[in-house]
């Protein structure tokens, strides 16, 4: 789906990409910072670099939740920034504190892929600790069935990615964002 949207929100000027894992969140927000001529920021990069190791290790070694409060810090910080392009963690949407910083943080946009679409961009990926289980697909079916209607609150303007290319959801997103953002 490619739609533009205006909102009249008084919210900081980010755009926010939410959405399960695997949906382009990390490549769709680098090309469309630049294209806005915003900073991008990655929530998990930033995790890493504040944990000084990679999400599997944390997840390892600190477990989920400790995960989760990084996640929660990091969130706040960036969103009193503006001018971003805000990438997030598959998972923000599971808790409640992270809910109303994205409410403040700018436009949100939730990439939305199939299960099928999802599996095969991850499937050579081990890098993703939750879906390191025996069955993959089914765990991506069940994670997305729970978390679906907590993206859909979140969100400003869904995107449906799955047949589109790389440049169609880039555009949409792009032009969406200006138009929300109050930049055309
Ligand atoms: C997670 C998604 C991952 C990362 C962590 C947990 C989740 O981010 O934050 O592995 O709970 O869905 P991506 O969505 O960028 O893969």
């Amino acid at each position: 789906m490619l739609a533009l949207v205006h909102t009249t929100d008084q919210k900081s000027r980010n755009l926010i990409l939410i959405g399960f894992m695997g949906t382009g969140k990390t490549t769709i927000g680098k090309r469309v910072a630049s294209s806005l001529g915003f900073r991008f920021v990655d929530t998990d990069a930033r995790i890493t670099k504040a944990a000084g190791k990679p999400i599997t290790k944390i997840f390892e070694e600190d477990g989920e939740e400790a995960f989760r409060a990084l996640e929660t810090k990091i969130l706040q910080a960036c969103a009193e920034q503006s001018d971003q392009v805000i990438s997030t963690g598959g998972g923000i949407v599971t808790q409640p504190k992270n809910r109303e910083i994205l409410a403040r943080a700018g436009f949100v946009i939730w990439l939305k892929a199939s299960p099928e679409t999802i599996y095969e961009r991850i499937r050579h990926n081990r890098s993703r600790p939750l879906l390191k289980t025996t069955d993959p697909q089914a765990t991506i079916r069940d994670l997305l069935a729970e978390r679906s209607d907590l993206y859909d609150a979140s969100k400003n303007l869904a995107v449906t990615t799955d047949g589109l290319t790389l440049e169609e959801t880039c555009f949409g997103v792009t032009e969406s964002a200006r138009v929300a953002l109050g930049m055309i």
